[in-house]
C-alpha cells in the first residue's frame, strides 16, 4: 500500500509515519497493506520538524516532499508520481491560541489545502482519502454528555471553525462525486515530540526550566486526553475497517481538568506547585470537551491502550530527555509567539 502522508513532520504526523515504517507495527488488515511507500508532503512551517524522522529518514520505502497544500501544481505531480492507494492529511494550523493571533493562514492552510488535495484526489482518483480532524468541531459539549458523529457542529474559535469547514468539504465529496472520503475527529493528543505552545509539553517544559506555567481562568476547563500512538493506531483502523463516507469519533476515554493535569506534571518532576500562574482567560474557551468513541470501537475494534498516567510519565522522559530538541524547537520565532501569547495576560 502506498500512503501520501500531508503533515508528517509534525507531531501526529510523524508518529504516523513513524509507525508505518516500524516493522513491529501490526496489521490486521492483509499483509498487502503493509507500506511499500511513504511521502509526507509537508511545507515545514514553525511547527513542521524534520528532526522528528530521524528514525526513518533512511528507510528506502520513505520520500519527502517539500512543499505547500495550498500548491494545487507540487501536489498534483507529486501525487500523479506516486500514484497512493491512500492521502492522509494531517497537514494543518493546528492551534488554537495561534489561530486567535493570526486566523489567515489557518484558514489558507486548512480550508483551501484540503480543497486542493480533495481536487487533486478526484482528479487522480485516488482510492481512499482520510481527513484528519477534531473533537473541537463540535465546541463546548454540557455536562454529562458525550458528543457522538451526529452532534451539531458549534466551533468556537478560528482554528476549529475552520476544522469544521474542511470536513463538511470533504464529506461532500463524498455526496458528491462518490469519493471514498472518511473523517476521522480526535480528542486531545500528547505524547513525544509535541510542540510546546500546546498544554501539555508547555507545561512540561517551562516546569523543567522553573518557569511560570500559565494557567488561563479557573484551570477548571475539562479536556480528553488521547496518546498519540492510539490515534496513530486509530486512523490505521479506519484506513483498513472504516467506511466511505463516515466520521470517527477518536477519544481517550480520560477527561480530566486543566489543573489536575498540570498538578501531575508538577508532582512527576518533583517541581512545586507554586510554578502556576492564573492568567487572563482565551477568548471563546471551550469550557469540556467529551467525546462518544462507541462507533470507532464497533466498526473497527480499536481500543485506546495507553493509561493517561503511564503515558504521561513517558512523555515527561522524553522531554527530560530530549533537552536539545526543546531548546532548538523553543529558539527563533517560538519567543515571539510567546511574546505575543502571554505578555498581555496578567490578572
Ligand atoms: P502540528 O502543528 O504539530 O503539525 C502540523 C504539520 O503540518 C507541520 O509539520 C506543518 O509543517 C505542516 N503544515 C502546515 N501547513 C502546511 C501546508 N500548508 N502544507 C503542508 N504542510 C503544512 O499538528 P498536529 O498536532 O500534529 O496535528 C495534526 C492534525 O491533527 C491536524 O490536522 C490537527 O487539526 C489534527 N488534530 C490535532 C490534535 C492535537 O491534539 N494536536 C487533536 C485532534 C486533531
Ligand atoms: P491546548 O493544548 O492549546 O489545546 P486545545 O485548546 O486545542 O484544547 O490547550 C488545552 C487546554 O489547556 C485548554 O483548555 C487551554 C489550556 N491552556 C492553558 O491553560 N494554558 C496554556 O498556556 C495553554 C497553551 C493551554
Amino acid at each position: 500500500m502506498k500512503f501520501f502522508v500531508t503533515g508528517g513532520a509534525g507531531f501526529i504526523g510523524s508518529a504516523f509515519v513513524r509507525m508505518l515504517l516500524d516493522s513491529s507495527t501490526s496489521w490486521s488488515g492483509a499483509a498487502a497493506q503493509r507500506p511499500s511507500l511513504v511521502v509526507n508532503f509537508d511545507k515545514l512551517t514553525y511547527a513542521g520538524n524534520l528532526e522528528n524522522l530521524a528514525p526513518v529518514a533512511t528507510d528506502a520505502r520513505y520520500r519527502f516532499v517539500h512543499g505547500d497544500i495550498c500548491d494545487a501544481a507540487l501536489v498534483n505531480q507529486t501525487i500523479a508520481e506516486a500514484q497512493p492507494d491512500v492521502i492522509v492529511n494531517f497537514a494543518a494550523e493546528s492551534h488554537v491560541d495561534r489561530s486567535i493571533l493570526s486566523p489567515a493562514p489557518v484558514f489558507e492552510t486548512n480550508l483551501r489545502g484540503t480543497f486542493t488535495l480533495l481536487e487533486a484526489a478526484r482528479t487522480h482518483q485516488t482510492p481512499r482519502f482520510l481527513h484528519v480532524s477534531t473533537d473541537e468541531v463540535y465546541g463546548s459539549i454540557p455536562a454529562p454528555q458525550d458528543a457522538d458523529e451526529n452532534y451539531p457542529l458549534r466551533a468556537s474559535s478560528p482554528y476549529s471553525a475552520s476544522k469544521a469547514g474542511s470536513d463538511l468539504l470533504a464529506l461532500s465529496y463524498f455526496v458528491t462525486y462518490g469519493m471514498p472520503v472518511m473523517v476521522t475527529r480526535a480528542s486531545n493528543n500528547y505524547g513525544p515530540y509535541q510542540f510546546p505552545e500546546k498544554l501539555i509539553p508547555l507545561m512540561i517544559s517551562n516546569a523543567i526550566e522553573d518557569k511560570p506555567l500559565p494557567i488561563y481562568g479557573d484551570g477548571m476547563q475539562v479536556r480528553d486526553w488521547l496518546y498519540v500512538d492510539d490515534h496513530c493506531r486509530a486512523i490505521l483502523s479506519v484506513i483498513e475497517r472504516g467506511r466511505a463516507g463516515e466520521i470517527y469519533n477518536i477519544g481517550g476515554s480520560r477527561a480530566l481538568p486543566n489543573l489536575e493535569v498540570v498538578e501531575c506534571i508538577l508532582d512527576t518532576l518533583g517541581k512545586p506547585r507554586s510554578l502556576m500562574q492564573t492568567v487572563k482567560d482565551r477568548p471563546g474557551h471551550d469550557r469540556r470537551y467529551a467525546l462518544s468513541t462507541e462507533k470507532l470501537l464497533r466498526e473497527t475494534g480499536w481500543r485506546a491502550q495507553m493509561p493517561f498516567e503511564a503515558g504521561l510519565r513517558a512523555t515527561i522522559d522524553w522531554y527530560r530527555g530530549n533537552a536539545a530538541w526543546i531548546a532548538r524547537v523553543k529558539s527563533g520565532e517560538y519567543q515571539n509567539y510567546y511574546q505575543r501569547n502571554y505578555a498581555n495576560r496578567a490578572t
